[in-house]
């Protein structure tokens, strides 16, 4: 093992004894390079190349009991990883006065609308870290990345939601919104385009999927 890999193991088990997480995802950014791996497995982890500057952002999956302290640990994890305040201004990601959204929150959204919201969930251009949506929520369906909140229907309480916005529920669009902010590190998208339509009726049928219910997808 060499001293970077080293370097960097030392890293992740400072972050996860701070955390305290239980089921992790980890997706770790290093020099345009994203790696997954869960904490703890060893042949992933020895895959990481380019271990210098390397920012860590991390997604984990908690239990609901663990979600107010560890939320808090994990707001001051990142913003430590990324150099950002934490904390956040929920204009940014709430629904603005006026606006009515172009999906359907319950499903039945076109299949052209769904195919569209799958493409961008793997667009790395959508982030300025170069993360895309699937590196955290797993590919082809996989479905991780989520915390238990997520097997209800929307709108619902999200822990990311409460901790860095002050929001006590979340519709699927201010869900995008706020991933789109924090774990992807850039603008929130246009309220009422055709992305933000399209990654929050294809949120809703995954939602549906990982709730083990009849979906679209
Ligand atoms: C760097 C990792 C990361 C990336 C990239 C990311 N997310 Fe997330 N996402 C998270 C974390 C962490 C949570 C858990 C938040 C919580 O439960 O408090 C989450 C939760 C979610 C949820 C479920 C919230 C719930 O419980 O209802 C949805 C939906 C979601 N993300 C959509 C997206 C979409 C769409 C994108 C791309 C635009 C995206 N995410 C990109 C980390 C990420």
């Amino acid at each position: 093992m060499s001293q970077h890999d080293e370097q960097r193991r030392k890293l992740l088990g400072r972050l996860n004894r701070r955390l305290a997480y239980t089921a992790p995802l980890l997706a770790l950014v290093a020099g345009g390079g994203v790696l997954q791996a869960s904490a703890g497995d060893d042949a992933a982890m020895a895959d990481v190349t380019s271990p210098s500057d390397a920012s860590l952002m991390l997604a984990s999956n908690h239990t609901e009991g663990a979600a107010e302290a560890q939320g808090e640990a994990e707001g001051e994890a990142q913003g430590e990883a990324e150099g950002e305040a934490e904390g956040g201004d929920s204009a940014a990601v709430a629904r603005p006065e006026g606006y009515s959204p172009a999906y359907s929150e319950t499903g039945d959204n076109p299949q052209q609308m769904l195919a569209r919201g799958e493409a961008l969930y793997y667009d790395t251009s959508l982030s300025s870290n170069g993360l895309a949506c699937a590196n955290c929520h797993g590919s082809n369906g996989q479905d991780m990345g989520y915390n238990s909140t997520f097997e209800q229907p929307f709108p619902h309480r999200v822990a990311m939601g409460a901790h860095q916005f002050g929001m006590s529920a979340v519709h699927a669009d201010e869900m995008v919104q706020i991933c789109m902010v924090v774990p992807m590190a850039a603008e929130p998208l246009e309220w009422g385009g055709e992305a933000l339509t399209s990654l929050a009726a294809y949120v809703v049928e995954v939602q549906k999927r990982v709730a083990g219910e009849p979906h679209d997808l």
